[in-house]
């Protein structure tokens, strides 16, 4: 079977001859070909320029033969184009911080995203060339409460807690902010998919740090009103450390759910949508490959070949060595037996 068709039919739900796979962060740092082009540039010029962001797309592709390749960017890209100062150091991103005043929110702009950040639609539309039916093709954004938190708090501080606070001082200013990054991302998935994306994922990487109450009022009715407007192509959330989220995850019109190792693919299989998942990112990176190939055949045997999608809980590590990776997909590709 075509990878492609094979991945697509696999996110609509449909039975293929082994469930499909890519990785989460497949192309980053783990890869010894990646670090050869960061050596030479700086990480957003990586995103900025078509030809390296596709080329660096392709890598683990070219090397492992996955069934997706998803585009490389990053999803506070956007966050840029609406006017937050955006850098990366070593320590991980810095953006704004934006301050928590209506203001600040009302200053920020809507992106004309073929004027502002065309590298995006021009790396999407090389990679369909390139990749040429060989895989399918996937674009991604950040989910609002994950960019708001990144806004409010600067990047990657670790201090959520004074993002929650903003809840209880300025409660407007929040849902004003995730109201306007709904209407972003919206536009922008919708601009992927104009520029060739087959699939999106839509990252909200910092709900798990939600209690399921806060994330009823925080992410999931934002998160909802992206998949009612982005439509047409397969459609998958991700949250991290999402265990107690898993229902209202599967209610928010996401086509194919990505869940962690945190829970278990039998018993998110009963809400009938897709899934996504759930190898342990530190066992791929640990080992040894007899345990990453014993669990990931576990794991092929509860996901089937109807809607299961193989990945990751969450992105590979740096650390990971490429051998793991490879014994990764190797075993998911030679799965035919297990069905
Ligand atoms: O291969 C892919 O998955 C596509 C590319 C991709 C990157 N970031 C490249 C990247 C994607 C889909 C992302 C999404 C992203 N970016 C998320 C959501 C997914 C998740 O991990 O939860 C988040 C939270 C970010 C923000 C971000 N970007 C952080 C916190 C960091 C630094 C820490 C880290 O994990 O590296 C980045 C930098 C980044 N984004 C790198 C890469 C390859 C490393 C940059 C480098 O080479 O120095």
């Amino acid at each position: 079977m075509n990878p492609m068709e094979r991945f697509l039919k696999a996110a609509q739900g449909n039975t293929v001859d082994r469930a499909p796979v890519w990785l989460m962060r497949q192309a980053g740092r783990y890869l010894p070909e990646y670090q050869a082009i960061r050596a030479q540039h700086d990480f957003l010029t990586m995103c900025k320029t078509p030809k390296l962001a596709a080329e660096i797309s392709l890598q683990p592709w070219r090397r492992f033969g996955m069934d997706a390749v998803i585009f490389f960017c990053d999803i506070l890209i956007p966050a840029e184009a609406m006017g937050i100062p955006l850098a990366f150091s070593e320590k991980g991103p810095k953006l704004g911080p934006l301050p928590a005043t209506t203001a600040a929110v009302r200053s920020l702009r809507m992106p004309k995203f073929s004027a502002d950040i065309p590298f995006v639609g021009e790396t999407l539309s090389r990679l369909r060339d390139e990749i040429a039916g060989g895989a399918a093709l996937i674009g991604f954004s950040g989910a609002p409460w994950t960019l708001a938190t990144y806004c409010l708090a600067g990047g990657s501080t670790g201090n959520r807690a004074a993002v929650k606070e903003i809840l209880h001082t300025a409660p407007d200013v929040l849902h004003a902010l995730l109201d306007k990054l709904t209407d972003m991302t919206i536009a922008y998935l919708n601009y992927q998919i104009a520029s060739g994306a087959q699939v999106v994922q839509v990252f909200d990487s910092w709900a798990g740090q939600l209690t399921a109450d806060e994330y009823h009022e925080l992410a999931f009715p934002y998160v909802k009103r992206i998949f009612q407007e982005v439509t047409g192509v397969p459609r998958i959330l991700f949250c991290q450390k999402s265990a107690h989220l898993v229902h209202p995850m599967m209610l928010s019109g996401a086509d194919v759910v990505s869940i962690g190792e945190d829970t278990a693919i039998s018993e998110a299989r009963t809400f009938g949508k897709v899934i996504q998942g759930n190898l342990s990112p530190e066992l791929l990176r640990d080992g040894p490959i007899e345990t990453i190939v014993e669990t990931t055949r576990t794991m092929l045997r509860a996901g089937g070949n109807t809607g299961y999608i193989a990945n990751l809980g969450h992105g590979v590590l740096k650390e990971t060595p490429v051998t793991h990776v490879q014994a990764f997909v190797e075993t998911v590709q030679s799965s035919h037996d297990l069905i």
